[in-house]
């Protein structure tokens, strides 16, 4: 198998296994997408990626990690995303959509006005919700527990955005189980100390996940891919270990899901997170080998043979690049030359294309 074959999900073929991680840009007003999304996603685009995943899109306006993140929680949101979607598809990538609540991470500032927790008279909200009273760290927002009638109407949420998200014309949906938002703070036993049918053993701690699974499946349709990005290990001692995740794959298979995103860490400030390049490939390579389910690596993938080597070992089926692809919005045209692959480039940039 080679970076540069194709991959077809359900209906959707991707012309090559290179996605475009998602990545918050802080750029919205109001969740709305603007000419920044269409320039960032489109560019990306134009470099060659398959897929191209938006940013965290928040299924509520109090699940927003910060004032500034991209929205698909109103339907006056969908004009602004299918004119960048329609842009992605009509230069060869397919366009997809990260739904996302942040939970007990809701309210904070962008990273380039500090990050911390925002407070109410600085253009922060209240309530912000999480599985139990605790707080992400000490000096956050303290959260109010859900309700099972406020999780009811979170799982709805998300299956009113997906169900937007068809409308707009995305043609993947990843739901984002991870970094310590909301439905990876109901996972964790880390961040999970309910005692109803919510918190508990793994069945009940992964009862969300399944609930807002079901939902987002029974709107999006089948012929579409639905991926879902869990953080496989906390990387602390009494966290979710990789050992979940590989049990929990095997059930979001059986959902309905087809790739499992494999990231890591985000739910304790104590997490000792050993990065370095390809960190997270072993996660992907467990989940997919023991789970039987298509994956998705992520983290400090930057060379184009690193990331061929990944797809050729069949460690993962796709691999995702966050910041490379900041860098070098064309990583994915350099690559393929550099891999020997004759890949189409964009005609306005066919004279730039090495021979
Ligand atoms: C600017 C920026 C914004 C990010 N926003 C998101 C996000 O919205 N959703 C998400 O799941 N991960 C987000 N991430 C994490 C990336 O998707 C990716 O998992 C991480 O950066 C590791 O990949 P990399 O080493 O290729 O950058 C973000 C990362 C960066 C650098």
């Amino acid at each position: 198998m080679h970076l540069f074959d194709p991959i077809t999900l359900r209906s959707v073929t991707l012309r090559n296994r290179v996605v475009v991680s998602p990545m918050c840009e802080y750029s919205s007003t109001d969740g709305f997408a603007n000419a920044w999304h269409f320039v960032h996603l489109g560019s990306r685009a134009v470099g060659g990626a398959g897929l191209v995943l938006t940013e965290a899109a928040a299924v509520s306006a109090e699940g927003r990690i910060s004032p500034q993140d991209l929205g698909i929680y109103l339907d006056e949101h969908v004009p602004a995303l299918r004119a960048v979607i329609d842009f992605i598809h009509q230069n060869g990538a397919v366009a997809g959509i990260q739904l996302a609540h942040a939970g007990f991470k809701a309210s904070t500032a962008a990273p380039w006005n500090g990050g911390g927790p925002l407070e109410v008279d600085g253009g922060g909200w209240r309530p912000v919700y999480g599985p139990t009273g605790r707080p992400f760290k000490e000096g956050w927002i303290i959260p109010e527990a859900l309700t099972p009638e406020q999780i009811a109407q979170k799982t709805n949420d998300f299956a009113a955005a997906a169900k937007r998200a068809l409308d707009a014309g995305f043609r993947v949906i990843e739901l984002h189980a991870a970094h310590g938002y909301l439905l990876h703070e109901f996972l964790s036993p880390a961040s999970n100390q309910r005692s109803d049918e919510y918190g508990g053993s793994f069945e009940n701690r992964t009862r969300f996940l399944r609930e807002v699974i079901s939902a987002v499946r029974s709107v999006w349709p089948d012929e579409l891919p639905l991926f879902v990005r869990i953080s496989a290990s906390d990387w602390i001692e009494h966290g979710w270990q990789i050992e979940d995740s590989v049990r929990l794959a095997v059930i979001l298979k059986r959902l309905g899901v087809d790739v499992v995103d494999a990231s890591s860490g985000g739910i304790s400030p104590d997490a000792k997170i050993a990065v370095a390049p390809g960190y997270q490939v072993p996660f992907a390579s467990r989940i997919k080998k023991e789970s039987d389910i298509a994956t998705c690596a992520v983290g400090m993938i930057t060379q184009a043979q690193q990331a061929q080597s990944i797809i050729e070992r069949g460690d993962a089926d796709l691999v995702m690049l966050a910041r490379e692809l900041l860098r070098q919005p064309y990583w994915p045209l350099l690559a393929a030359a550099e891999l020997g692959r004759d890949v189409a480039w964009p005609p306005q940039y066919e004279r730039a294309k090495p021979s």
